[in-house]
């Protein structure tokens, strides 16, 4: 297990680039295997959980190729198997959408349920109510889901989320790809990794519309041919950098963003007194460090998103004032990394799904420990605000989704080290 060392209390400086999303990049990846022939994908992030993911197709019998720095070849024109590596599949979340990408492909698919950051029940019934709408048998086990076609055989479907559901949406616009007819997905979810994963099929030949709307709307065709995509950039990774600069202050050109997918973050630090410019493809934050209290419900896009609520309590626990933290997509997501923020002189009382926390001038350094990938972010922040050494344990989970993390870090002035224990 590594570990991160920081020594608090500098200012960042610089210009850090963003890296392909980490969403959308887990989405794309598995819509390969749709496609006859072959995908370039550019702007892939090199994170564990893509490593994961490419290593589950290359095991399916995908043929994988590398171009530096960040271009994936993928051909699935000769996958056969419909059964997915399950220790692979455990080790992440989103490799739930090979049930769809399956599906829609052969028909069939039995893959072992995923694993990943576990900071609250992540059911997947939404999924599996979109799979039953396009006329999927769907059987679920402790351990497994196997699918296949049910008595009157696979074809476009209508289905209404009860809950607005990313992987839901995602899975439903991957069976739905390749299937006879229409399908239409009501209340999806409207992240820019839906309209990331509509744009990646369409360039390969697929008929989708409205994807970023909450009416997505399929039409199969046979085939899927091959071809070039970019992935959009990672506008959670961009917003952690940001809160870093809010919190520690200093001048930083976030570069690689899209500055729309950003507004819902750079306003509410623009509430707590950081300056954000917005350029064509890139965000210039200044801070002075001295932060004002604010209040964030988190929403699905285009709202406050979830996977912004741990870094946002960071600097939230050092602005003047109070601020109240409510957490409307996972309830327990509080619990990941408050205890720990506790521990670095943070001031937090969880009621319900909301946190109070009330500033305090600083944070010190401590030893502890990440529990999930953005709870880990949100702990790399408060050590870089923190007065004296902190040690941040278990970072594999951060691994999963930031990309050379220290190294960038680093580039902008910070003290972190990356140790193997
Ligand atoms: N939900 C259900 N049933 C379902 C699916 C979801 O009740 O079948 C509920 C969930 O319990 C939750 C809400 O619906 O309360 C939203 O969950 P969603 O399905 O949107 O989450 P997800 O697809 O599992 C993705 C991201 C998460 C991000 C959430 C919310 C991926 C691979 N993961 O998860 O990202 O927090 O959407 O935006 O896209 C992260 O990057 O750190 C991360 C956890």
């Amino acid at each position: 297990m590594a570990k991160y060392v920081i020594n608090g209390g500098r200012r960042l400086e610089g210009t850090v680039t963003i890296s392909g999303g980490k969403n959308a990049a887990v989405a794309i990846l598995p819509a390969a295997l749709l496609v006859s022939g072959k995908c370039r994908v550019e702007n892939v992030p090199d994170i564990s959980d893509v490593r994961t993911l490419l290593d589950i197709l290359a095991d399916l019998g995908a043929e994988i190729t590398y171009e530096e720095p960040s271009t994936v070849i993928l051909d699935c024109t000769n996958v056969q198997s419909t059964h997915p590596n399950p220790e692979l599949v455990r080790k992440m979340r989103a490799s739930y959408y090979l049930m769809g990408a399956l599906l829609s492909r052969f028909h069939e698919a039995s893959v072992a349920l995923p694993g990943g950051c576990n900071f609250a029940a992540r059911p997947i019934d939404q999924h599996i109510k979109g799979f039953r709408a396009l006329g999927a048998k769907v059987q679920q086990t402790e351990d497994y889901v196997h699918l296949k076609p049910g008595p009157n055989g696979l074809k476009g479907g209508r289905v209404s989320l009860d809950v607005v559901s990313v992987g839901a949406t995602v899975n439903i616009m991957l069976a739905a790809c390749l299937l006879p007819g229409r399908t239409i997905i009501e209340n999806a979810a409207k992240e820019p990794h839906i309209v990331d994963l509509a744009n990646f099929l369409n360039t390969m030949g697929a008929h989708i519309s409205g994807a970023g709307t909450d009416t997505v709307k399929i039409t199969g065709v046979e085939k899927l041919e091959g071809g070039t995509y970019a992935i959009i950039p990672d506008q959670i990774e961009a917003g952690t950098y940001l809160a870093a600069v809010a919190a520690t202050g200093g001048n930083v050109l976030v570069q690689n963003v899209i500055p729309k997918h950003m507004e819902c973050v750079t306003s509410k630090l623009e509430e707590m007194g950081v300056t954000c410019i917005h350029y064509d493809d890139s965000i210039r934050v200044m801070s002075d460090g001295r932060l004002s209290a604010t209040n964030v419900k988190t929403r699905p896009y285009p709202g406050f998103p979830t996977d912004m609520q741990a870094q946002i309590c960071v600097c939230m626990s050092i602005a003047k004032g109070v601020s109240n933290l409510t957490e409307n997509v996972y309830e327990t997501r509080f619990f990941g990394y408050c205890t720990e923020l506790a521990m670095m002189g943070a001031d937090i009382l969880i009621s319900g799904k909301t946190a109070i926390i009330s500033g305090r001038e600083k944070l010190t350094g401590a030893v502890v420990r990440a529990h999930d990938l953005r709870a880990g972010a949100a702990l790399v922040i408060a050590g870089l605000v923190a007065e004296g050494a902190t040690v941040i344990k278990n970072i594999s989970f951060v691994e999963r989704g930031y990309e050379h993390l220290a190294e960038k870090m680093t580039s902008l002035g910070a003290s972190i080290q990356r140790i193997e224990d």
